[in-house]
């Protein structure tokens, strides 16, 4: 369904949900004055670089900062044993784990940070991190789960009392009894192992902090590409003891965050401590190779995932076991209760009784994992392993992998749907999404075009992925981080003159926010998007919110929106009723004006009415128009889509080029048409890079592969594909405007349907998986085997 002009409630000078306004932001990116982390600069301003471990494991046995003091222009050298007499040595994880800001015992990770030196220019800080000796005496490198988990592995986190193993955690979803009962009455197992290999976010802009503690005042003004800044505060205010009051954190523009602006670093630690105890502010701002070896990098799941199928080709059970790279601090960003995040959403759009996850965390001597790099926690691995699984069942019973989903699909009147593992799904049309994706590629003629291509030698492979995504995250009552409940807030302010300025407790991070909140104000006050401000990122002058990651911008901070927008209007009544003379329900509302029931022209606009709230307001009413709302969404919103890709791979080279890539999404209601789009585009580049190209890998001496954009490569304009978009639209029922997130969607369902193109292509050759990135010379090496056999 494509939204038509007709079906909108507003104008377009007024440009409420379903326009596709431009971008209000990008007037000030554009022109090169947007306010970036770096643009900060304040008097007197000291600059701050770190010292990082050059190898994955050793002791330290001195560190001398001698020759680095004496540099000229060095203010301070700051090492951990420094912080142990602040008490700010370790600091705790948004997992409950501890993690070293500055290293005293030893160093568990390539990259990880050991000193840090204050000087009055960020060259001169530089060059002093050279002047550092540090003593390392050499452990052996752990650098995979399994190898963690073994007998005999040198214990990582020998820190922690007591630890005499690798485990970080053992935790498991669903019902194990129901699930072997499935698996004993199936006609068939299918399994698959593999790999979602390690990756980073890679923002464009790294992450950095200005630290300003005022000596007079105590008032620490802390600038951070934070993407959860009231968290934050509250955060520093438990680790550095400082009053929270006295804490203001400011996210100015960011750069890019995609899940990996929300961790708390160790640069924000030691810049804020150095600020404190020095009384002037301290700027520290991450090299690219910094922020790609040391910060919150995602996914490393190893993944064993079995389906238990009838020969009709029915859907019994699903197993998973699942082995988590979490590097040497268990520092993922997840709720509290979920410690695989939300991967047990892996029975994807597909109904069936019975399913059973098993998840076992380990340290290794990697940096720190595990942040829902654009997707809703650990959604994306589910979503690959389900939608492979899928593919692959098809194939041993000899179905159409298309006719394989329409069959187990959760069908429309089945929803609010429950779960074998605990999900209640809103709402859904899986059979429309597919059909859509198969109609715009014409699939019974694709079929036969593959056929007649195989008789040529040439290798079409055609892909698809049927994903369902979990987004919006809390409710309060499962959801949490660290312990603070998952909800979010909009604080909406209506000047006399009618203009308004929206507060959200939400960070964008180039998203669009300061528009399509706009939109929903517009929508339900009728006030023109122009006129209203939005503001976010300021801790002293937003209200309390847990950020934006895991695509629940929309879903949590944009229903808030909606309702103190809609309270507001139930106030806006009761003044144009004074105003008109007459009584509450006499009054009919079209959006931006009150009239008389039966006389349209006896009315009062909402302009009107914003200027009565301060200049003509009934006896006894409270003055002003604004108020504040903290929404607590009743249930997460599911989006869902069907992505299909052609692809044909050369198998004397092993290279595959994607002909064709078909996306048809399901946000529920969209705000922005256009804003979704670009949302849309941006994940399906990220799932093709995660495919085609992209990994972080590392030797076995825990040394990083992938420090920079030669190695870790991201997809420019030349690489990435056209894509074909379209939509169904199936409104969340449980939000104020029906609306489910998007941003992640398509990071999350569009890998599994590139790789199961990559497959299809090379079904001649019996070849069943190949982990991803789906590289060239991995393609040429299975088909040679294949041969070989
Ligand atoms: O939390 P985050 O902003 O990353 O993700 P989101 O809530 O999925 O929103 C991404 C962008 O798309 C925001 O500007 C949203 O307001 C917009 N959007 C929309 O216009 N309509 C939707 N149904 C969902 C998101």
């Amino acid at each position: 369904m494509t939204t038509t002009h007709d079906q909108l409630s507003t104008s377009v000078e007024v440009g409420g949900i379903g326009h596709s306004v431009r971008r209000a932001e990008d007037a000030r990116f554009i022109q090169g004055a947007g306010n970036y982390l770096d643009d900060v600069k304040l008097p007197g301003m000291l600059h701050m670089a770190i010292l990082r471990s050059p190898v994955a494991h050793a002791k330290i046995l001195s560190i001398d900062t001698a020759d680095a003091l004496a540099l000229p222009g060095v203010v301070a050298v700051i090492t951990g044993a420094d912080l142990e007499g602040y008490n700010l040595a370790w600091m705790p994880t948004l997992s409950g784990d501890t993690q070293a800001v500055l290293a005293t015992d030893k160093v568990r990770f390539q990259g990880q940070e050991v000193a840090a030196v204050i000087a009055e220019d960020p060259y001169t800080a530089e060059d002093a991190l050279a002047l550092i000796f540090v003593d390392y005496d050499d452990l052996p490198a752990v650098t995979n789960p399994r190898q963690a988990m073994a007998e005999g592995a040198p214990v990582i986190r020998d820190d922690k009392e007591g630890k005499t193993d690798n485990s970080v955690y053992h935790w498991e979803a669903g019902d194990k009894e129901l699930t072997d009962r499935a698996f004993a009455e199936a006609d068939l197992v299918v399994s698959l192992d593999t790999h979602y290999p390690r990756s980073h976010p890679a923002p464009l802009e790294t992450c950095g902090a200005v630290a300003d503690v005022n000596p007079a005042t105590g008032k620490a003004t802390i600038y951070l590409t934070s993407q959860a800044p009231h968290a934050h505060r509250t955060l520093f205010a438990l680790v550095a003891g400082l009053p929270e009051q006295n804490i203001r954190i400011i996210s100015p523009d960011i750069g890019g965050g995609f899940g990996n602006k929300v961790p708390i670093y160790p640069g924000y630690v030691v810049a804020t401590a150095a600020s404190l105890v020095i009384g002037k502010p301290v700027k520290w701002v991450e090299t690219r190779t910094e922020n790609l070896i040391s910060t919150g990098f995602a996914r490393d799941y190893h993944m064993h995932g079995e389906l238990a199928v009838s020969k009709e080709g029915r859907i019994l059970g699903m197993r998973t076991h699942l082995w988590s790279d979490q590097g040497a601090f268990y520092a993922d960003a997840q709720p509290t209760k979920f410690r695989a995040g939300l991967f047990h959403i892996c029975t994807g759009s597909y109904d069936f009784p019975a399913a059973h996850v098993v998840a076992d965390g380990a340290y290794t001597n990697k940096a720190p994992g595990g942040v829902a790099y654009r997707c809703s926690f650990r959604v994306t691995e589910a979503s690959y392993i389900i939608e492979r699984l899928a593919q692959n069942a098809a194939y041993e019973l000899g179905m159409d992998p298309a006719e394989f989903r329409m069959k187990n699909f959760i069908r429309p009147e089945q929803f609010p749907y429950h779960s074998p593992t605990g999900f209640v799904y809103d709402s859904g049309d899986y059979h429309t999404a597919l059909q859509k994706a198969l109609d715009a590629v014409d699939y019974p003629n694709l079929l036969k075009e593959q056929e007649e291509a195989r008789k040529q030698g040439r290798y079409l492979g055609i892909g698809i992925a049927s994903f369902t995504e979990v987004v919006g995250a809390g409710n309060s009552r499962d959801y949490d981080i660290a312990g603070l409940k998952m909800f979010d807030s909009a604080e909406l302010r209506i000047h006399p003159t009618g203009k308004a300025i929206l507060k959200l407790g939400v960070k964008s991070q180039g998203q669009g926010h300061e528009t399509t909140f706009a939109q929903i104000v517009a929508n339900e006050l009728g006030i023109p998007v122009t006129d209203i401000a939005v503001i976010e990122g300021d801790t002293d002058n937003t209200p309390y919110g847990l950020g934006t990651y895991a695509s629940r911008s929309t879903p949590v901070g944009g229903a808030a929106t909606a309702v103190i927008a809609r309270q507001l209007r139930e106030k806006a009544r009761r003044l144009a009723a004074h105003l008109l003379e007459a009584s509450d329900e006499d009054l009919e509302w079209e959006p931006g004006r009150f009239y008389i029931k039966g006389a349209p022209e006896k009315g009062v606009t909402i302009q009107d009415v914003a200027f009565a709230a301060y200049t003509n307001m009934p006896d006894g009413m409270e003055p002003g128009l604004e108020g504040v709302h903290y929404y607590d969404p009743p249930n997460m919103t599911y989006p869902f889509g069907s992505y299909v890709v052609v692809v044909e791979v050369d198998p004397e080279t092993g290279v595959w080029e994607v002909e064709r890539m078909i996306a048809v999404d399901d946000c529920g209601v969209r705000i922005n048409p256009m804003i979704v789009e670009g949302q849309i585009t941006g994940g399906l580049t990220e799932g093709f890079a995660k495919a085609n190209m992209q990994w972080i890998t590392f030797d076995n001496d825990g040394n990083c592969i992938g420090s920079n954009f030669m190695d870790y490569l991201i997809p420019t304009a030349w690489e990435t594909p056209r894509f074909e978009l379209d939509e169904t639209v199936t409104p969340s029922p449980h939000h104020p405007i029906g609306a489910k997130g998007v941003g992640e969607s398509a990071t999350v369902g569009s890998p599994a349907a590139y790789v199961n193109a990559v497959i299809d292509a090379l079904r001649p050759f019996g070849i069943t998986n190949i982990d991803m990135p789906v590289l060239p010379h991995r393609v040429w090496s299975a088909i040679r085997e294949a041969q070989a056999r």
